[in-house]
């Protein structure tokens, strides 16, 4: 988590100094150990823009990038390991054993953005944490997305205002971005408007597909310039509509696992918090006679899993909302209110 501590946003990645000891990487340090620019090139145009990627990447996703044999393979993920060993020795050597007061000490440094409402944040233990998936479920209206609008603008904060010191990425699955939201919440924050905005990046997505393709381009930026979110609103939205009926289920739930893996795959190589949004269905077995219909999230065990940390929302009173904290590695089954505002998120004005 270092390395979010060091790279202030906007500073390029170009300032080899920083970059050789706190990663991610650059890929281009493989050709060091050997590797062929052309093979490097192939490399990225694969999506995998940094050592650290490619030392994550199982050997047989490798094995289908073309143009790149089997034997090269090989040698690129030793190359991998390698580089990754040498230049990091002194720090951690993420592929390996770790002690785990070592790993305390690395948890501790663990960047959290706030969501701006206090009590919320309490139950999160700071906010949503950076460097793993938080999945935001609940029923339109909740307020799923201006959560994620409060997000882009306090993960820009300095890092002892409860921000993230990086820029936001926003991939709108819904068309439910409102760049005049920011302004109002940069306001509030005391943020230059057109320097928010500026450090918004941006993009709709139209399919499944595209939105995967998407997380391609996001890596490549994300090597450039220190990001500290990337948000998927809604995660799910289009895998319903381009995958119908229970004849397409299983794709469905491939193409979704593997979307999936790639954002967490963003989260461990460039530290990013990743924050998804998820619709959610009415449940329609016994005991909705006796409890009244349930509503849970779509998207199945495979989004169960993929999210290390599961919030609820659900409407309260007026602008008020209820968050509830439904499976997370750390944090109790809490609930905290907070209110939705012209401003954000805040916490609620009693
Ligand atoms: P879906 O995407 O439809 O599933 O919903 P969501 O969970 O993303 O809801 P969203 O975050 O869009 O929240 C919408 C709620 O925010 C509505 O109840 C709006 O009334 C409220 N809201 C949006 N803008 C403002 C505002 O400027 N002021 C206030 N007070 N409330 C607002
Ligand atoms: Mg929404």
């Amino acid at each position: 988590m270092e390395q979010v501590r060091n790279q202030k946003m906007g500073q390029e990645h170009d300032q080899v100094d920083d970059m050789q000891q706190h990663g991610p990487f650059p890929v281009e340090n493989l050709q060091a150990s050997g590797i062929a620019s052309l093979d490097i090139k192939k490399l990225k145009d694969a999506g995998l823009c940094t050592v650290e990627s490619v030392a994550y990447s199982p050997r047989k996703e490798l094995l289908q990038i073309k143009g790149i044999s089997e034997a090269k393979v090989d040698k690129i993920i030793e190359a991998g390991m390698f580089s990754q060993f040498v230049v990091v020795s002194s720090k951690l050597i993420p592929l390996g054993f770790t002690s785990a007061s070592q790993l305390h000490a690395q948890r501790l440094e663990i960047i959290q953005l706030t969501s701006g409402s206090r009590e919320l944040d309490k139950v999160l233990e700071g906010g949503i944490e950076t460097g793993s998936i938080t999945e935001i479920y609940g029923e339109f209206r909740s307020g799923k997305t201006q959560l994620c609008h409060t997000l882009c603008v306090t993960c820009q904060l300095p890092l002892d205002q409860g921000g993230g010191e990086g820029k936001a990425m926003y991939i709108d699955a819904e068309g439910t971005f409102r760049p005049q939201r920011l302004l109002q919440i940069a306001d509030r924050f005391g943020l230059n408007g057109a320097d928010v905005l500026e450090n918004v990046a941006y993009a709709r997505a139209y399919n499944t597909d595209h939105q995967s393709r998407l997380l391609l381009e996001a890596a490549s930026m994300m090597v450039e310039t220190r990001f500290a979110l990337m948000i998927v609103d809604s995660a799910t939205a289009l895998y319903r509509t381009d995958f119908s009926g229970r004849g397409e289920l299983s794709a469905r739930q491939m193409h979704l696992a593997k979307f999936l893996r790639s954002l967490q795959k963003l989260a461990d190589e460039f530290g990013v918090a990743v924050v998804i949004t998820n619709q959610v269905v009415a449940q329609v077995d016994g005991s909705a006679i006796f409890a009244g219909p349930q509503i849970k999230p779509i998207g199945g065990n495979i989004m169960a899993h993929a999210s290390a940390t599961r919030l609820a929302l659900r409407k309260g009173r007026g602008e008020e909302r209820i968050c509830k904290v439904i499976s997370s590695p750390c944090l109790a089954e809490a609930e905290a209110r907070f209110q939705i505002s012209a401003e954000g998120v805040t916490d609620v004005k009693d």
